[in-house]
């Protein structure tokens, strides 16, 4: 990659790091800033581009950090201000890009932003947070609930009214319809910027502003019971309202003032309207975060349909982008196998578009079992018992087989998977055929070849358990055959008449075999194909 490329954010590889669970330095039990700066070297290693950290900043925790109380500062959890300055320079240094996560929608009830805001009906900062009457009979101004269960509206007594909590009742709206709290966040954008961040991930960006009437939100139709309470109602005039264009836009051009700098956004939408998140003329987010992967059944023919369509919809000149796990979502290698797990990797990082990694799906970890005495995720709290916790996607990195998988010298403040003494960074590193060497030679793969990041997405007719694809680019095609299912296909496609050699097998195992005509793929393997 070209470092000084305005676009890097389109070549460049992501990875999520959860600060929390990614390295501890000071034997607390939670991992933090110096234990990233040692660890970056291992990202190097891997071959991503850049890191995208999950919230450091000042906050009573109540969501792990996504409930600020200073925005410009770090927790002391985490480390110091110096010891962030030090992880951007070296993370720099080592070609290595940094992004923060930017949470503008909601501040933590602690912030003091809130705690003048609450003080009086009449104070400055009253309007900087969203408060209304109650309804006639003293209950919520509107049915609006709250993605951690219950009502999203907290009754203040002192005031008697009440305020909107998209989350936790500790987790107050701002109110982004003012343009004080606007130009509040865009400095804080400013100041992380100075300091030489490369972009942001903007939290639940399609939040930011609610219908300005208030109107009750619909029932929705097809609400099952086990579903989280919230989606018994759609969302309809409380996220994704046009207005909220407008403010990315202004978002994008604090990003614009610094140069070659990136905005992510997080958006749980269907992707016709994710895709509105680019903005008009592209001037929103770069990348609006499609995370169609994430709860796609995983059959050939469903993810075939998602690739064409968001390739269909992406607007002229829209880089897409992909993601197959984060810090809110059961581990892939869960959700589809660890089998599938290769072939989800080989997907990920050859399709179209920048691919964000979530730490330690390299290595392949699973969904961990919470007991019910460990939970620390306040969404299951919430709402227990029907599978919403996140703590299980969010245990501590498998380093080595010492105790604690060598992310800590104590107890890790959410345990470790069993299977940490096998399934860690240094066996699976030692052995040529795992899932962390199929990353690295995915990752190397698509820096070696241009098209694999730039080449157009070409499908390839196929059935059953197939998926196929060619990525072509300046008359240079690899064709990519990923079987879905655990039983062997034999593909005698057109697409493989000019013949070829495999460039890459998820089993590690076949590189330099040549192609002619027809194909054999085993159950649960993926392969790259040069021309
Ligand atoms: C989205 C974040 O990814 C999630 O972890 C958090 O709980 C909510 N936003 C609220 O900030």
């Amino acid at each position: 990659m070209n470092k000084s490329d305005e676009f890097w954010w389109r070549h460049g590889i992501f990875y999520q790091i959860y600060p929390r669970s990614f390295q501890d330095s000071n034997a607390d039990g939670v991992g933090d800033l110096v234990g990233i700066i040692e660890r970056l070297p291992y990202l190097q290693a891997l071959g991503v581009d850049a890191i995208w950290l999950s919230p450091i900043f000042p906050s009573p925790m109540a969501d792990f950090g996504y409930d600020i109380c200073d925005y410009c500062g770090v927790d002391p959890l985490f480390g110091t201000m110096e010891a962030f300055d030090v992880l951007v320079n070296t993370a720099h240094a080592a070609g290595l890009k940094i992004i923060l996560d930017l949470v503008p929608n909601h501040t933590s009830d602690r912030h003091p932003w809130f705690i003048e805001s609450r003080r009086s009906r009449d104070d400055p900062k009253r309007d900087w947070y969203i408060w209304r009457e109650a309804a006639a009979d003293g209950g919520p101004p509107n049915n609006w609930m709250s993605e951690f269960g219950g009502s999203a509206w907290q009754y203040d007594a002192a005031s008697r009214q009440y305020y909107y909590h998209a989350f936790l009742a500790q987790q107050p709206d701002l109110n982004w319809r003012n343009p004080a709290v606007r130009h509040a966040i865009y400095d804080v954008m400013r100041f992380w910027l100075r300091k030489g961040v490369d972009g942001f991930r903007v939290d639940v960006i399609w939040h930011l502003i609610k219908d300005q009437e208030f109107r009750d939100n619909p029932p929705n139709p097809n609400f099952r019971e086990g579903q989280p309470p919230h989606q018994r109602i759609l969302p309809l005039h409380s996220t994704d309202r046009a207005e909220v264009h407008g403010v990315i836009a202004e978002m994008r051009r604090v990003i614009d003032e610094f140069g070659s700098r990136v905005l992510i956004g997080e958006i749980y939408l269907p992707l016709e309207r994710l895709v509105a998140y680019y903005g008009r003329d592209l001037a929103g987010a770069h990348l609006p975060f499609n995370f169609a992967l994430l709860s796609a059944p995983w059959n050939a023919r469903g993810i075939e349909k998602i690739i064409f369509e968001y390739e269909q919809v992406l607007p002229a000149g829209a880089w897409p982008n992909w993601v197959l796990g984060n810090h809110d979502r059961p581990r892939v290698a869960s959700r589809v196998g660890r089998d599938q797990a290769r072939v989800a990797a080989m997907l990920l990082l050859t399709l179209r578009g920048t691919p964000t990694l979530y730490y330690g799906d390299e290595i392949g970890m699973h969904q961990v079992a919470i007991a019910p005495d460990q939970v620390r995720d306040p969404f299951e709290k919430n709402v227990p018992g029907i599978g919403v916790g996140r703590d299980g996607c969010r245990t501590p990195m498998q380093w080595n087989a010492t105790p604690y998988a060598g992310f800590s010298t104590s107890t890790p403040w959410l345990p470790v998977a069993d299977d940490f003494v096998h399934e860690n960074v240094v066996n699976l590193d030692a052995d040529s055929r795992s899932i962390l060497s199929l990353y690295k030679a995915l990752i190397g793969l698509r820096k070696k070849l241009p098209q694999l990041v730039s080449g157009a997405y070409v499908p390839i007719a196929a059935a059953g358990d197939l998926l196929l694809y060619r990525r072509e680019s300046d008359g240079r095609a690899v064709v990519v055959a990923l079987n879905l299912g655990a039983e062997p296909v034999s593909i005698a496609s057109d697409a493989l008449r000019a013949g070829g050699e495999i460039l890459l097998s998820t089993f590690l195992d076949r590189q330099g075999e040549k192609i002619q005509g027809s194909l054999d793929l085993r159950g649960n393997e993926g392969v790259i194909i040069g021309a």
